[in-house]
């Protein structure tokens, strides 16, 4: 178990859909274990594989922490999902402000819809349904979105998206510059 590095906006693997897993084996479990551990170190509610430079189909999220907590760490419950799919959304959308690990320092409202259901398999490999609204419905949805190479970025209107460019190509170039170095730290990036 480690803390990952967490890959910014303009790195292509971002933009990569992440492959369904088909059994999990030691490396999975490190990874996602990894992962969770690295989602609460950046204080992030959800992580999804891609965001670590992995393409399988994994997010983590927790959106019962209570981080106001004495003990912020004992009200933690993280969820697993591996190979999600969304099996129902509901008819209406609703904004809310959303920010981004790989996309720091930005934050804008987006619609979505407010209910889905999802089934997917936990960290037991074993498979489930949840209907989610609120918070929940939100974060698998941003997650699952970065599986298919999808940023919540790209769901902004023109004039949103224009209004950002700036901050979004700054974080953009520091990316490139890091890119050479980036397949070092990367031992997984393949598989
Ligand atoms: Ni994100």
């Amino acid at each position: 178990m480690s803390l990952l590095k967490i890959i910014k906006y303009g790195h292509p693997i971002l933009r990569e859909k992440a492959l369904e897993i088909k059994s999990l084996g030691s490396r999975e479990q490190d990874l996602i274990d990894s992962m969770i551990e690295t989602m609460y170190a950046n204080h992030g509610l959800g992580l999804a594989a891609n965001q670590v430079g992995v393409l399988q189909r994994i997010f983590v999220l927790d959106v019962d922490q209570d981080r106001e907590a004495e003990d912020e760490v004992a009200t933690r419950a993280p969820r697993v999902f591996i190979n999600p799919e969304i099996t129902w959304e509901s008819a209406e959308d609703e904004p809310f402000k959303e920010g981004c690990l790989s996309i720091p320092g930005v934050e804008n409202e987006v619609f979505r819809p407010s209910q889905v259901k999802v089934s997917a398999r936990d960290e037991n490999f074993e498979p489930f349904e949840v209907e989610a609204d609120e918070l929940l419905a939100r974060v698998i949805q941003h997650e699952l979105d970065h599986l298919n190479g999808v940023l919540y970025v790209d769901r902004l209107s023109l004039l949103k998206r224009k209004l950002l460019g700036g901050k979004l190509n700054k974080i953009k170039s520091a990316t490139m510059e890091e890119l050479p170095s980036l397949p070092d730290s990367y031992p997984i990036l393949i598989g």
